[in-house]
């Protein structure tokens, strides 16, 4: 996959993209990432990207010209381009759309910033806004690594065969389960014994339990996404029992 990122503050990207997993995904080649600097499409003597709002009001707003000119030299010549702005007016970002994106060839970033973006900008050429929480941040770039983080491990090869097994659409609409590690007991706190049992079948039953009854107490509206077999059924009818 190809991502452009279009930015006031590419510095802020480079710790976070030369780490890890992006490390890896960028130097194996499933990940051709650029970052460019919103500034430098300015053609104000200042190289001025923002201005004060028609209509009265604080704050600035990156105005549309450098956006829109930064946007046609970055992306000329892709063919189909998914032209994403971060805002917390956009569309919640959730794992199907992260899985969504990872299926497209080319992705370009555009990270707002101050009180707002010119609506031109959106109407001119943006495919999606998208907004990782509802929450204000400061601007658009946390969001931009929050949407190109989980798009990556997403990409076929990035991840190795165990933990892209983990990743499949089904597992990932549920809470996880708990994780243990050695030691088996601390502070007098023992890790489940089934864990230590060696029987496969009993952890991936109790493991599947786990998820579900988490994902019921703490966010059940995700369970109305989930197409439940029938031993999830039974699973969560015993979780409802216990009250
Ligand atoms: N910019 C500021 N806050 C944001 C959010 N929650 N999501 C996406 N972009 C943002």
């Amino acid at each position: 996959m190809q991502c452009d990122i279009l930015t006031l503050f590419p510095e802020v990207f480079e710790p976070y993209i030369n780490s890890g997993i992006l490390r890896r995904a960028r130097a194996k080649g499933l990940l051709e990432l650029k970052l460019y600097n919103l500034r430098q499409y300015s053609e104000n003597k200042h190289l001025q990207v923002d201005d004060v709002p028609y209509g009265g009001g604080p704050g600035m707003v990156l105005k549309p010209e450098p956006i829109l000119r930064a946007v046609e030299t970055i992306a000329q010549g892709q063919k189909s381009k998914r032209v994403i702005l971060t805002t917390p007016q956009g569309q919640p970002f959730n794992q199907q759309l992260a899985r969504e994106l990872a299926g497209e060839a080319y992705l370009l970033i555009i990270c707002g910033r101050y009180e707002g973006v010119d609506e031109r900008v959106a109407q001119q050429l943006v495919t999606d806004e998208i907004s990782i929480g509802d929450y204000v941040l400061t601007g658009g770039e946390l969001p931009a690594l929050t949407i190109l983080d989980a798009v990556t491990r997403l990409i076929p090869g990035v991840l190795g065969n165990d933990a892209s097994a983990a990743a499949d659409s089904f597992s990932e609409v549920l809470l996880d389960y708990p994780h243990y590690t050695r030691p088996a007991e601390y502070k007098g706190l023992q890790v489940p014994e089934v864990l230590l049992s060696g029987n496969h079948e009993q952890i991936r039953r109790w493991r599947r339990y786990q998820a579900l009854k988490r994902t019921y107490h703490r966010r059940p509206e995700l369970l109305n996404e989930l197409g439940l077999s029938d031993e999830d059924k039974e699973l969560l009818s015993k979780i409802k029992g216990e009250g």
